[in-house]
């Protein structure tokens, strides 16, 4: 069955995500698409839901300069029910005949809006509502037979609808949490105007990635890189549920992994899957890793490395289809979004098909948010350790190992990150965390041992809050528990002599060191 579901329109706004986030925690299935879609591309969108809405999103852009992002008109004789927000409601006033115009000074924060009619988006609302406004421009009249809904003192058109009230328009931002009742406007539009039927449920997405992967494998094999992440390994048992021991689930350690990696992998998967192959590899990745500085070429190296072992396993088992852990934002990141810049080579296995011969290539959680990922998780009882646990970068330590890697340093970063990891999980701050590790710098300074001069190496502490990775805000720790910290890794790891701590947030800098 496919799920009823809200395109949201990406006019190149910082909360696309948290749009089609929020709509998915009412059970409705939301997706991002490119703002410049034409109707045929929606309509093709029906192939995996029944596209019931729209949203069109907010974006830094004016509607009246030339290169401004259009919508397709097309779409507007499609007779979807429209919710425009910020961007999204200039857009729909200025194509359907009302006027956008710059404001004299832009606003920015918190507004109180006078609900003038409680109608359609705002049924239900009472007669002031703290709203969350960030806008240059406004609407300055409607399209002919359109009413205002709300306004504010200094933005008279705060919202509208047309006639045939399908059509909304909302100069604030109903998905972020400062919005007080954003939440019923979006429940509103969707369920009221929209008339979605809540149905997109992790229960009921279960059975259907378990048939997706027995239709498409058929009674061939299919083989997985399995990380010990949360996306591979959920990925992995989905499979195992779908096409039993014809899996291969194949762990390659890179040599490049965190204390009790392998291990963890063998004790908790040898249960899980069929059949687990740990393929030590240590010595090729340290191998072509060697008096090599730069990261960008780390990375490629450790890409190319992974590849041909994989292709050996793949080879020796006789696989046909490759599984791959890809989830929703891992595509959006690689493209889907227009106007997004690399900012580094992301490991993880999605370079292997164009290089390999697989019949196919299957991607079970390809539509879910990690969030999502973690419930299905959890359902398919999965242990905790595994649904919590914090991300790990492909390439492993030697993006947290700044300059050449070598063997001896492997073992500082390994021992220093045990050590970060082993008190923050002990004083209980590691689960508000998105990522806590060490880094090893290439930096040596000058420290005291013992009454006598010591010359060694600094580790830098990385521990940071996030909710999809693709911003960041360092974590405000304890002192002593940093002190703590600080104290073990110089007294245990004798070529460390000095500890810092990063307080940077991303952006400027990423979570990764490199
Ligand atoms: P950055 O450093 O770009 O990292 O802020 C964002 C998130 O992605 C993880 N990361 C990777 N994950 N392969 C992965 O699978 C990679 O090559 C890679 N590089 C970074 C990083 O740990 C953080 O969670």
């Amino acid at each position: 069955m496919r799920p009823d579901g809200i395109a949201v329109l990406d006019f190149g706004g910082q909360y696309c995500h948290l749009i089609a986030r929020r709509i998915r925690e009412l059970h409705v299935f939301s997706e991002i698409v490119p703002g410049d879609v034409d109707a045929e591309e929606l309509k093709a969108l029906e192939g995996h839901m029944a596209l019931k809405g729209l949203v069109l999103s907010g974006g830094p852009a004016s509607v009246y300069e030339p290169s401004a992002p259009r919508l397709d008109k097309r779409i507007l004789d499609l007779g979807l029910p429209m919710l425009g927000i910020c961007y999204g409601h200039q857009l729909l006033a200025h194509l359907l005949g009302g006027e956008v115009r710059p404001r004299e000074a832009a606003e920015y924060g918190i507004a109180m809006a006078r609900i003038i009619r409680p109608v359609g988006v705002l049924e239900g609302l009472g007669p002031v509502e703290r709203v969350w406004m960030s806008h240059k421009d406004q609407v300055v009249s409607l399209p002919s037979g359109f009413e205002v809904l709300a306004e504010t003192d200094s933005c008279p058109i705060a919202a509208f609808r047309d006639p045939s009230g399908l059509i909304y328009g909302l100069q604030w931002h109903p998905e972020v949490v400062h919005t007080q009742n954003g939440m019923k406007m979006l429940e509103n539009f969707v369920f009221k105007i929209c008339g979605c039927r809540a149905n997109w449920r992790m229960e009921d997405f279960i059975p259907r990635a378990i048939e997706e992967i027995r239709q498409a494998v058929g009674p061939g094999k299919a083989i997985i890189a399995l990380s010990g992440g949360i996306d591979s390994s959920t990925t992995a048992v989905l499979a195992a549920k779908a096409i039993g021991d014809r899996l291969h689930a194949v762990f390659i350690d890179t040599g490049l992994m965190r204390e009790g990696e392998v291990e963890y992998v063998k004790r908790v998967f040898s249960r899980l899957l069929p059949n687990l192959h740990v393929v030590d590899a240590g010595e090729e990745f340290l191998g072509a890793l060697r008096g090599v500085r730069d990261p960008e070429r780390k990375r490629r190296i450790i890409g190319e490395v992974f590849i041909r072992v994989f292709e050996r396993v793949a080879r020796q088992v006789g696989a046909e289809y490759l599984l791959q852990g890809t989830i929703y934002p891992d595509r959006i990141e690689s493209g889907a979004r227009r106007f997004s810049e690399k900012i580094k080579t992301h490991h993880n296995v999605a370079g292997l098909p164009s290089r390999m011969e697989f019949k196919a290539v299957i991607e079970p959680l390809r539509d879910l948010y990690k969030d999502e990922v973690r419930e299905v998780a959890r359902r398919l009882g999965l242990p905790d350790e595994v649904v919590e646990r914090q991300p790990f970068p492909g390439p492993g330590l030697a993006v947290r190992i700044v300059g050449e890697v070598t063997p001896e340093k492997v073992e500082i970063a390994r021992k220093a990150d045990a050590i970060v990891r082993g008190e923050f999980e002990r004083a209980g701050v590691a689960r508000g965390l998105w990522q806590y590790f060490a880094v090893l710098l290439d930096t040596r300074t000058t420290g005291v041992r013992g009454d006598k001069r010591a010359y060694g190496y600094v580790v830098a502490i990385r521990a940071v809050e996030s909710k999809e990775a693709m911003t960041a805000s360092f974590a405000k720790l304890p002192w002593d528990l940093l002190e703590r910290v600080a104290t073990r890794i110089t007294n245990e790891i004798p070529e460390v002599v000095r500890v810092v701590y990063d307080i940077t947030h991303k952006p400027p800098a990423t979570i990764e060191w490199e």
